[in-house]
This record gives C-alpha cells, sequence and structure tokens, in this order.
C-alpha cells in the first residue's frame, strides 16, 4: 500500500465540482484517510510550493491557491501516486487524456482543478504539512 495527497483546487471547488471529483477517487479505488475542507493562507500556499519558487508563475500560483477554498485529501491504494497523477492527467488540460479529471474540469495550465504528489518524497511531506497522525488512524 502506498499513500498520495490530493488538493480539489480553489476553482473546481468553487465551481462545485468537488463531490464529482471525490467520486472518481473513489470509483477508481482509492482509500480516503483523511479529507478536509481549508481556506490556505498566504505563507501555507508559498511554502507548500517552495519548489517553484523561482519560477515566473509562482506568484499567479500562490494567488490562485489562497484564492477560496480547497479541499485536502490523503489517499490510499497500491501504486497510489503514479496512479492519482494519471486520475488527474496533464497539468495542461489542453494535453490531458480523455477521461481524466483534468481533462473534464480543468480552465487551463494554472486552474487546473487537482494536485498531487510525484514522488514518494513529496507525499511524505505534503500529508503531514495537513494532516496529523492522528487524523489518519
Ligand atoms: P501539481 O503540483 O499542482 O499537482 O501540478 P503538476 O505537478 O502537474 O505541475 P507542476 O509543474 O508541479 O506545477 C504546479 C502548479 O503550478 C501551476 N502552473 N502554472 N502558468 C504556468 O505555466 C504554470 N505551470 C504550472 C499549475 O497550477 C500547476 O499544477
Ligand atoms: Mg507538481
Amino acid at each position: 500500500m502506498q499513500r498520495t495527497f490530493a488538493i480539489i483546487k480553489p476553482d473546481a471547488v468553487a465551481k462545485g465540482y468537488t463531490g464529482e471529483i471525490i467520486a472518481m477517487i473513489e470509483k477508481a479505488g482509492f482509500k480516503i484517510l483523511g479529507l478536509k475542507r481549508i481556506r490556505l493562507s498566504n505563507a501555507q500556499a508559498q511554502g507548500f510550493y517552495a519548489v517553484h519558487k523561482e519560477r515566473p508563475f509562482f506568484q499567479g500560483l500562490v494567488t490562485f491557491m489562497t484564492e477560496g477554498p480547497v479541499v485536502v485529501l490523503a489517499l490510499e491504494k497500491e501504486n497510489a501516486i503514479a496512479d492519482w497523477r494519471a486520475l488527474m492527467g496533464a497539468t495542461n488540460p489542453a494535453n490531458a487524456a480523455e477521461g481524466t479529471i483534468r481533462k473534464k474540469f480543468a480552465d487551463n495550465i494554472e486552474r487546473n482543478a487537482v494536485h498531487g504528489s510525484d514522488a514518494p518524497e513529496t507525499a511524505a511531506a505534503e500529508i503531514p504539512f495537513f494532516f496529523s497522525t492522528a487524523e489518519l488512524l
């Protein structure tokens, strides 16, 4: 079993896609270990996306991720990290495969509906960024 971390981003939450996205997650065989709806602070968004802090899109990304509530999830499944990235689809929805979340719900490369950890080390850092051990029992 492997764990990964997911965010339903402000665009998708605002448009009322939370339920449909969670249904796709469960239908794909993920166990939802943790789930909460929160509003990220500027500091949280900057810390979470710190790896991108030198990128030209960083400030826009932080502004987007703090514009409204998000839903954060800790997910478990065999091969969870790769399988969740596959269900999300490509970062740019123009390149996302049919049947993926980004193909269905994303507007563009920045407002792209969902986040997913990209490696085991990333998942191991991102899950405790938002969930305590006690919340995932
Ligand atoms: P994420 O981290 O959110 O799961 O997305 P990702 O791995 O598919 O893409 P990544 O390269 O890590 O980029 C993080 C997020 O930054 C925004 N972005 N904007 N304007 C741009 O060119 C651009 N590129 C990336 C997106 O919200 C992307 O998901
Ligand atoms: Mg990423």
